[in-house]
């Protein structure tokens, strides 16, 4: 596991520097574990999202989107086990009063190991770690950590409590008095807001199983150890679909999903060798099969995106507390059941940081006299916050009004920017910093004969082409 501390800083400061992620109300110093994206930061989401949308609704004729809310019915999470079981095990350290989660503490040591060349100790502690979590085994958890000499990053001591469970769910109150019977959640996954929809979207869009159900979402958890960025945060993105299948095919279908997945990672221009698969050892409530796609990021091979079989657990669940069918009349084999579920489950701030971290590059670009150097965001262009910069080399002649009108030609279709301050190097380095794949620029010549300088952001080569050529130039790379 390679872990790149300077380059994973280095993101997270060209990420505030460029407009593309900032803490939140940082004014205030901020607010541990929540962020807030910026100009760009906001449509390099939003065109993740809408590209995860097509890929998932668009083209698949079977899967229907919706948008449930964030607050939901309080038994909903008595249903659906969160209330129960959404919990990991914690420990305090007594001195400093810090809590820490148990798993996250001991993944930190075994990077610690790899670190340090002891690739072998650190998998075996990894071992340990799995069988002991999927036991439940809290003692033998505070014994793994003492054993390995593990102590507080703030109080430097060993003194550990037990090992106890807490819930990652926050709470709050609704309607003016504070009343325990009004105690909501927010929630903590969007998965719930599609199965209790369920029934609804089957019957008004008459679906015939096998079909799915989109929604992409905020989702809340008050996360214990939160300082890894956007990777972990206590309000974030999840865009998620339930596969609805006949009970018995949910092998199949869990591979299915586990392939296209995969597929659709490997289509954002990333290589396979960055991904790998991770099957859960310790399953959770609702799974009876599940894993993780982890990429690998500038701290080590992560979690992703999650693939879970949860078989008929929480439909069956909702029908037991709501007392109301949760059942699927299945004409074929003309038989009522609860169907059977395949989610795939992607965090969205998650897959902005990958594709940053696939993105970031630091180049020298000097020579024999002059020393030079730059940072491009190589993000693909339908990814890219914006995909085309229109740039009149000088501020007069006529220049300016000609890129207005490939500008007013060209905003319609995609997302645009113009700028005429600084030298044309300056404004292209700008645009390499935010990933702008395609600069026009317009000079003197495109006066004489409507051609214009395309310049490429990975390559820098540039050639003279048509304005009219502009416009479609880009769209072919973006769709
Ligand atoms: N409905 C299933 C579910 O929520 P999960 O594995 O707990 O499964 C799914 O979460 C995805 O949500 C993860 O793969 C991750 O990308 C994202 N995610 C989970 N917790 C997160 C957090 N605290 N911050 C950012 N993303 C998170």
């Amino acid at each position: 596991m390679a872990i790149d501390t300077n380059r994973f800083q280095a993101i997270i400061s060209h990420c505030k520097e460029y407009g593309f992620i900032f803490p939140s109300s940082e004014i205030y110093d901020g607010l541990a574990a929540v962020y807030d994206y910026g100009q760009w930061g906001s449509e390099l989401k939003k065109n993740i999202k809408d590209y995860w949308w097509k890929s998932m609704v668009q083209m698949n004729e079977n899967i229907v989107g919706i948008d449930a809310s964030i607050f939901m019915h309080p038994t909903t999470w008595k249903a659906s086990g969160h209330v129960d079981n959404f919990s990991d095990p914690m420990i305090d350290n007594k001195d400093s009063k810090k809590r820490y989660r148990v798993d996250h503490l001991l993944e930190a040591k075994a990077d610690e190991l790899e670190k340090e060349g002891k690739p072998e100790q650190s998998d075996i502690l990894l071992k340990e770690m799995d069988t002991l979590l999927a036991a439940n085994d809290f003692v033998g958890l505070k014994k793994l950590i003492e054993n390995n000499k593990i102590v507080c990053s703030v109080s430097g001591t060993g003194n550990w409590t037990d090992v106890r469970q807490f819930n990652l769910m926050f709470s709050t109150q609704m309607g003016s008095v504070s009343d325990e019977s009004d105690t909501i959640y927010l929630r903590p996954e969007t998965a719930q807001g599609i199965f209790v929809n369920f029934l609804n979207v089957q019957k008004t869009g008459r679906l015939k199983i096998p079909f799915g159900i989109a929604q992409t979402g905020k989702a809340f958890r008050n996360e214990i150890v939160a300082r890894q960025f956007i990777f972990r945060m206590r309000e974030f993105e999840q865009m998620e679909m339930q596969f609805f299948i006949r009970p018995g095919t949910q092998k199949e279908w869990y591979a299915y999903w586990k392939e296209e997945r995969m597929k659709w990672h490997l289509s954002l221009g990333i290589s396979p060798d960055k991904y790998r698969f991770h099957d859960h050892v310790k399953l959770a409530h609702y799974a009876d099969a599940a894993c993780d796609i982890e990429y690998n990021f500038p701290i080590g091979f992560k979690e992703v995106e999650g693939i879970h079989s949860r078989t008929d657990f929480d439909l069956r669940n909702h029908q037991e507390y709501s007392k109301k069918k949760m059942q699927y009349f299945d004409n074929e084999l003309n038989q009522n059941y609860i169907p059977y579920v395949i989610e795939t489950s992607i965090g969205l701030d998650r897959t902005v940081l990958m594709v940053l971290s696939e993105a970031y590059e630091e180049q020298d670009l000097s020579t024999a006299d002059k020393k030079d150097s730059r940072v491009v965001l190589k993000f693909p262009p339908k990814l890219a916050p914006l995909k085309l910069a229109i740039l009149p080399l000088v501020k007069k002649d006529g220049l300016p009004e000609i890129a207005r009108e490939i500008m007013n030609d060209c905003k319609p279709y995609f997302r645009c920017f113009y700028e005429e301050k600084d030298t044309i190097g300056k404004r292209y380095r700008r645009m390499d910093a935010i990933g702008t794949p395609y600069c026009v620029t317009v000079d003197h010549q495109t006066k004489e004969d409507q051609t214009v300088t395309i310049r490429y952001r990975d390559t820098m080569q540039q050639e003279r082409i048509p304005i009219t050529q502009v416009k479609s130039k880009v769209l072919e790379s973006i769709i």
